[in-house]
């Protein structure tokens, strides 16, 4: 196809705004899917992602579509449709998906405005110099507001109101309209045809059957079948086995041109050797000069997952090395805790991303795991000179320390006006710096912020949801790092550290946290035949410090505070007569105990 009969474009919104209903519908408009094999949300191939309502991987469908001209004269274009993960942790991945279009379709609910994530995307399509066509969704519910919406979104972006689009993606109105305006104002792609070929990566995913499948947006030149390919990053090169578009399955083609957005088969195992960002070209005319934007993953939060029976570790450990393949963020290695036994301490790109590792894991392989309080990634620079990059708080350097940086983030926070002084409030107390405020209307408020990354990984969100009634939405993307005051607490129980509870935090809250820790275990660890001092300290000094009075062994089942169901499977457990107990010094601890503390965050 040449290349001014193609657009490439993706669609950018909040979560829930309507995203994957209005892509179904698009499908469906262009013949690219019958209705009635219709099956919903198309484009969310993985199980936890329909389960969770949430899109992880990028994939990219062609959509053929012709429009009428004055003359009514019929054209026939190509829409590269490219879908965008829409969540926080994966702001890269979003960033190369723009990167392979040329407009973008802003979608908002007409029934709620403009949001934290819309704001964020939108900023990151303005970067990529991105065409914006802004839409309003579900205007056939009837608490749409297309008018106030309308007014709200043309001040945003620059544009009249009239300019809005306004659609629903459950009934299908408007959405033919969107498809015709899609070519008709966004850019055709351009490039050099005569030059060796350059094509990004935006997406790459493991398949069972056919191993690493590499989405790819062709810059200059061209790719052809049967020919080897290098990755620029690397210099590695590759037979290509298959290239192909997605329509809404694979189909292999004779090639993909300047513009064209496909998919490449090479027989590689492992989406590390096909990464996101990296510019692919042929073996035999390289290109000389990658294009720019190629980031490594990097983990921004760390914690430790153990399983709960220790026989399961090789489990662990194959399941792990499975992931990997299809997951180029995810870094692992060996740990060993006194408390949990043999794990890994592993490396994620965000909470969530956690969070869906975990489950595959739990779920794919039947596993049962605890994990440790995640942790960002701290430099520590000794007096010495020398620096230490620490990924598991238990190997803070316990020597001189010259000072400590943390990762930060820059954080968009959109809400009704009313609940300014509980955000600032909020981010106060979260080590947060204001650094800029615009209001969207004169009821709604845009806030930024930088904050501690630390500060927000874990209960952040959902503080700021409580605190504004639900109405304040959250976006941030990693800013760097900055200097601060931390230092590392341990716990230690009879003198000895419990390397699991060990934890980074900022002095101030240092002695919360050993308070909260030690009453905690204080209540969970049974009594022993001697008293046992629970102590929270930072170095060799004591912040807090709890006893557990000596008497006889006790039962374990009235100990338990925490979840329900978990209290259930420990004690099932114990029936089982599974009870492991771990020694830390002389005291005898039943693991259940350290998993309760740790689960109950
Ligand atoms: P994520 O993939 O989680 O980001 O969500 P999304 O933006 O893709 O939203 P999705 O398409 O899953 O829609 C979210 C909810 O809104 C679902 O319950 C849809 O049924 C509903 N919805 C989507 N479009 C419309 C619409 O045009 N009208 C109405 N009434 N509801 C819609």
């Amino acid at each position: 196809t040449p290349p001014e009969l193609i657009r490439n474009f993706c669609i950018i919104a909040h979560i829930d705004h309507g995203k994957s209903t209005l892509a179904d519908r698009m499908l469906q408009e262009t013949g690219v899917v019958e209705q009635r094999l219709m099956r919903a949300q198309y484009l969310d191939r993985m199980d936890i992602e329909r389960e969770r309502g949430i899109t992880i991987k990028s994939q990219a469908v062609r959509l053929p579509w012709a429009v009428v001209d004055e003359d009514g004269r019929e054209t026939a274009h190509i829409l590269n449709m490219i879908d965008t993960p829409g969540h926080v942790d994966f702001t890269y991945e979003v960033s190369r998906s723009l990167a392979a279009c040329e407009g973008a379709v802003l979608l908002v609910d007409a029934a709620q405005g403009i949001e934290a994530q819309t704001l964020a995307n939108l900023y990151l399509a303005m970067e990529n110099d991105l065409a914006i066509i802004p839409v309003l969704n579900k205007i056939d519910l009837p608490a749409a507001q297309p008018e106030k919406y309308a007014e709200e979104l043309a001040g945003l972006i620059g544009c009249a109101p009239e300019d809005v689009m306004r659609v629903s993606g459950k009934t299908g109105e408007g959405v033919i309209e969107l498809l015709d305006t899609i070519v008709r104002t966004l850019p055709a792609p351009t490039g050099n045809a005569d030059a060796p070929a350059r094509a990004m990566i935006f997406d790459s995913v493991y398949d069972t059957y056919r191993g690493v499948v590499t989405y790819v947006r062709v810059i200059d030149g061209n790719l052809t079948p049967r020919e080897k390919i290098a990755m620029m990053s690397t210099k590695a090169t590759h037979e290509l086995l298959e290239i192909g578009v997605i329509s809404p399955d694979p189909v292999p083609s004779k090639g993909l041109g300047i513009g064209e957005v496909g998919y490449l088969i090479t027989g590689v195992k492992d989406v590390r050797q096909s990464r996101v960002g990296d510019t692919v070209t042929t073996a035999t005319k390289p290109a000389t000069e990658a294009l720019g934007g190629y980031k490594d993953p990097r983990p921004m939060v760390f914690s430790g997952l153990y399983p709960i029976d220790g026989s399961d570790y090789p489990v662990l450990r194959d399941a792990l090395d499975r992931l990997k393949l299809n997951d180029a963020a995810l870094v692992y290695e060996p740990e060993t805790s006194a408390a949990l036994g043999f794990g890994f301490r592993v490396g994620f790109l965000g909470m969530l991303h956690l969070e869906i590792v975990r489950e595959r894991l739990e779920r794919e392989h039947d596993l049962d795991l605890i994990s440790t309080l995640p942790n960002v990634v701290y430099e520590v620079q000794l007096d010495d000179g020398t620096q230490v990059e620490v990924t598991n708080p238990s190997e803070f350097p316990g020597g001189k320390i010259a000072s400590v940086t943390e990762p930060v983030v820059r954080a968009t926070i959109l809400a009704p006006s009313d609940f300014i002084g509980t955000i600032m409030e909020l981010c106060q107390s979260r080590r947060g710096t204001l650094r800029g405020m615009d209001y969207l209307s004169p009821e709604r408020v845009e806030m930024r912020y930088t904050l501690p990354l630390a500060e927000i990984v874990f209960d952040f969100f959902d503080m700021l949801k409580s605190r504004t009634k639900g109405y304040a939405s959250l976006d941030y993307e990693p800013d760097g790092e900055q200097e601060a005051d931390l230092v590392k607490v341990d716990i230690l129980l009879q003198g000895d550290t419990v390397d699991a509870f060990s934890s980074i935090v900022h002095r101030d809250k240092a002695y919360p946290y050993g308070v909260m820790m030690a009453g905690k275990l204080k209540d969970l660890i049974p009594r022993q035949q001697f008293e046992v001092p629970i102590q929270a300290a930072i170095g060799a000094r004591v912040i807090a410090r709890e006893t557990i009075r000596a008497i006889r062994k006790d039962v374990l089942a009235k100990c338990y505070g925490g979840d329900i169901s978990r209290k259930r499977k420990l004690l099932e457990k114990q029936k089982e007569g599974k009870k492991r107990m771990k020694m830390v010094g002389s005291v005898e601890v039943p693991q259940e105990a350290f998993i309760a503390a740790l689960s109950q965050d």
